[in-house]
């Protein structure tokens, strides 16, 4: 975990998000194992270290002893990381509930859960107390931690309420805010009832909030002006004389990283042992953490149509789906594991022989190693989720491709279209047909076009790192201080 390096002679940064990089097994009463967390967000903030700084989260268990607490805040003091203790209810009302049930698949255009509508609606209310409980206890545990001068970066849905916590208790506080999901029309916010009004105000407490692309922060003013009266401005919402700015900083990885991890012998190695597994075949490659807006299931029944299609490839190629279990408190998270499993087991008995199968699936996360080599091998990257508000996974794919120069598969509705675009296929997720006519013309792709897309993308992978994006966002929420200053003494 890179991020421990820490650098006194930089700028203090508070990192504060839900989960923190790290997450804590208990393996004795005064012992824990950490471990690194999965998601985007901690892929790219891995990568920062322009900063000193240290993270403030959740670290994924629930500790309701003062030993165990101890123990666990010295084990990540030593990854300067500080952890927020939230309890099991909490848990359950605030991440389960509002964040995982309600704001997530919202914010993602999937509505609200299918099959308990109304119940989730009636759970509303308590779950938004929960959630602005669990936001006040970030906020405490930041306050306690701060320092003047120091920068407050908070980050994603979890963690809405935070800015206006945070300004409440010091207004002179540098606070930013940035999301790392999509934000919808402000059609779709509207229909978090009356609530909707109190999250918007209080990201509006933030100096500077920012967004993946030019898109969701328009998306972002327009909610602002159609649902709290405000005025939009080209730098942000205006609100009785104060100015939140709102702006786009795409996000991106460490890219160094991935193309210094090939070299190593232990990924050589694995990069050998897959290609002689799959000798024949042309590997395509599937990355993801097993959740609704991944679209798994479409991925999957889009292979099984260019299997059906193609008679010729039936042999020659093989998906191999690695999906990280998470959130598997949550109920929809639940069924959407068996329903993967379901369709895989089909499709394999249907098209698999004595010795292959078509599709290989695995529930769990790879090491970074084997991860690399994995990205390295692989021919045809199927990111063709529903809806992601950037997607990293294609950049660390386009980062290992540097010998292989192979195919990316995208979806039109991940931010990284609007940036790996035009070295990428594009599909609609939803439209099986066009995505399995995708998969044969990138299998197909002459070695000259593959080498052209490669290259746009991976200019813009390796230009576009996680250093320089939180690099703009700090020194973008600085000047607008600045600013807000020279604004207020004239
Ligand atoms: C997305 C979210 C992150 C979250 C990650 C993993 O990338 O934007 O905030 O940490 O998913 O989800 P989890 O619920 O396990 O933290």
């Amino acid at each position: 975990c890179e991020w421990q390096e820490g650098q006194p002679s930089k700028q203090r940064l508070l990192v504060v998000a839900n989960r923190l990089p790290v997450s804590a097994v208990r393996k004795g009463e005064d012992s824990w194992q950490l471990e690194i967390s999965v998601g985007g967000l901690v892929s790219a903030l891995l990568g920062v270290k322009e900063f000193d700084a240290r993270w403030i989260g959740w670290a994924g268990v629930n500790v309701p002893d003062s030993v165990g607490q101890k123990a666990l805040t010295k084990a990540l003091a030593e990854k300067r990381c500080i952890p927020v203790f939230l309890d099991e209810e909490i848990v359950h009302q605030y991440y389960n509930g509002y964040c995982n049930n309600i704001l997530w698949p919202l914010f993602h255009y999937l509505g609200l859960p299918q099959e308990d509508r109304l119940a989730t609606t009636r759970s509303f209310q308590s779950q938004f107390d929960a959630y602005k409980k669990a936001n006040q206890m970030f906020a405490d545990v930041v306050n306690e931690h701060y320092e003047d001068g120091d920068v407050v970066w908070c980050h994603d849905y979890h963690l809405m309420f935070l800015p206006k916590c945070l300004k409440e208790h010091n207004s002179k506080m540098k606070v930013g805010w940035f999301l790392h999901t999509p934000f919808p029309s402000s059609e779709i916010h509207r229909t978090l009832p009356s609530l909707d009004q109190k999250l918007l105000r209080s990201v509006l407490a933030a100096d500077l909030v920012g967004f993946h692309t030019y898109d969701y922060a328009r998306h972002f003013v327009s909610a602002c002006t159609r649902i709290l009266g405000l005025e939009g401005t080209p730098e942000g919402v205006e609100d009785q004389g104060k100015l939140t700015r709102v702006a786009a900083f795409p996000i991106g990885i460490d890219s160094d990283r991935f193309i210094r991890a090939l070299e190593l012998p232990q990924v050589q190695e694995h990069m050998k042992e897959l290609k002689e597994r799959f000798a024949g075949r042309k590997v395509m490659l599937g990355v993801d953490r097993l959740d609704m807006i991944k679209g798994i299931p479409q991925k999957i029944l889009a292979f099984e149509k260019f299997l059906e299609e193609n008679l010729n490839w039936r042999d020659k190629v093989v998906l191999l789906q690695i999906a990280v279990p998470t959130r598997t408190d949550v109920p929809e998270y639940q069924k959407l594991t068996s329903q993967v499993h379901e369709i895989v087991g089909r499709i394999n008995g249907r098209f698999g022989t004595l010795t292959a199968v078509p599709i290989h699936h695995l529930d769990r996360s790879l090491d970074f190693h084997a991860l690399c080599a994995l990205y390295a091998v692989t021919d045809v990257s199927s990111c063709y989720i529903l809806r992601d508000g950037m997607n990293l996974v294609s950049y660390e794919f386009v980062a290992c491709q540097a010998s292989k120069k192979g195919v990316l598969i995208l979806s039109e509705f991940a931010g990284a279209a609007q940036s790996l675009g035009a070295g990428a296929i594009l599909v609609n997720p939803w439209n099986i047909t066009e995505v399995a006519a995708s998969i044969g013309y990138a299998l197909n792709m002459p070695a000259d076009e593959r080498e052209k897309r490669h290259h746009h993308n991976f200019m813009h992978v390796t230009t576009h790192t996680s250093q320089e994006w939180a690099a703009t966002f700090v020194s973008e929420l600085n000047d607008t201080i600045v600013e807000a200053q020279l604004r207020t003494r004239q």
